[in-house]
């Protein structure tokens, strides 16, 4: 006689909501966005586009509209406006500083308004940092750069500024330069763990990318967990304002020990292979898209995400209606 019986729980729709232990809110998704001069598709991310000044406010208010929680702005210059040290990045008319200041006049406060501190899509070698005469990432050279555009995308209207580049000491710089030009409020999002991931594939095509190798003397090794968390706890002693976990989906684990640790919200990223990945699969028909890409951000929060990045974050936000 089985006395116990998990499926009691599972009996009826109600009974399962119930006990469910999370729900994803609207409010937790922020929706990663490009902006370039010209609008433009992006082959490899179906549905997502490169924005130009006019499609990018419309879509931000749509976005708002629909109750993401934020925007992660990303800027993508034309070719011939990047250089070796991608001065556009910090430029007060750069194309990433247009955009939040578009974006800020469309939204105002409405919304949470998050920059791309990284100088990847600006530079013509399309590292995210400076390059010594030999050819290495410069780390502390780098890390004046990064303050100046922190700088630029505050004065243009950032909340929160998310450097990206993984450089060392990144945090303290750009908050003493923000706190230097009287920007102490704006927040800074380290992305704390981030791995150097093949699933950023499809990204590298939505910002032109220029990057001809790969980021493996900054970005972290796939195969290193505990590095993770050495990473974030640099960034929470520096004085990150949130932390962040990328990518997502491959990186539960890493997730879930952030997630323990942190005193500050932990976000994650669903990176542009994941979201690719569940595209081209639906396309065939092999996977329901909707539900696919629901049960794929449910784990992210229940691995511990209070934040998750997606570029399903109106679809999920209209699906929760
Ligand atoms: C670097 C940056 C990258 C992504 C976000 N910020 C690319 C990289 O590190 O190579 C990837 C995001 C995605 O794949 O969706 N500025």
């Amino acid at each position: 006689m089985i006395q116990v019986r998990p499926r009691r729980l599972r009996t009826t729709p109600a009974m399962r909501r119930l006990v469910r232990e999370v729900e994803v809110r609207p409010s937790q998704l922020v929706l990663p966005m490009f902006v370039a001069e010209r609008r433009g598709d992006i082959s490899s991310m179906p549905g997502v586009v490169r924005h130009d000044l006019d499609s990018l406010r419309a879509a931000a208010e749509d976005a708002v509209a629909a109750g993401v929680g934020a925007l992660m702005l990303f800027g993508v210059p034309d070719d011939d406006a990047k250089d070796d040290r991608g001065s556009q990045g910090w430029a007060e008319d750069g194309i990433l500083q247009r955009g939040l200041a578009a974006v800020r006049d469309a939204v105002g406060d409405e919304t949470v308004v998050m920059a791309d501190t990284c100088l990847d899509e600006f530079t013509s070698h399309g590292h995210c940092g400076f390059l010594t005469p030999d050819g290495r990432v410069d780390n502390d050279a780098t890390l004046a750069a990064y303050a100046s555009m922190a700088v630029a995308q505050a004065r243009a209207g950032a909340h929160i500024v998310a450097p990206s580049g993984m450089m060392d000491g990144q945090v303290a710089a750009i908050r003493a330069g923000l706190d230097g030009e009287g920007f102490s409020d704006v927040g800074i999002l380290a992305y704390g763990a981030k791995y150097a991931s093949a699933f950023y594939g499809p990204f590298r095509e939505a910002v032109s990318s220029s990057l001809d190798g790969d980021r493996r003397t900054y970005q972290q090794d796939p195969a290193n967990r505990r590095e993770g968390l050495r990473e974030v706890r640099l960034d929470l002693a520096e004085g990150a304002d949130l932390v962040m976990v990328k990518p997502a989906g491959s990186y539960l684990d890493v997730l879930a020990d952030v997630a323990a640790v942190s005193d500050v919200p932990v976000a994650a990223y669903q990176v542009s292979g994941e979201y690719a990945m569940i595209c081209a699969a639906a396309e065939r028909g092999w996977l329901d898209l909707r539900a696919t890409a629901q049960e794929s951000v449910t784990a992210i929060v229940r691995a511990g995400a209070d934040i998750v990045l997606t570029y399903w974050a109106k679809e999920m936000a209209q699906w929760c209606r």
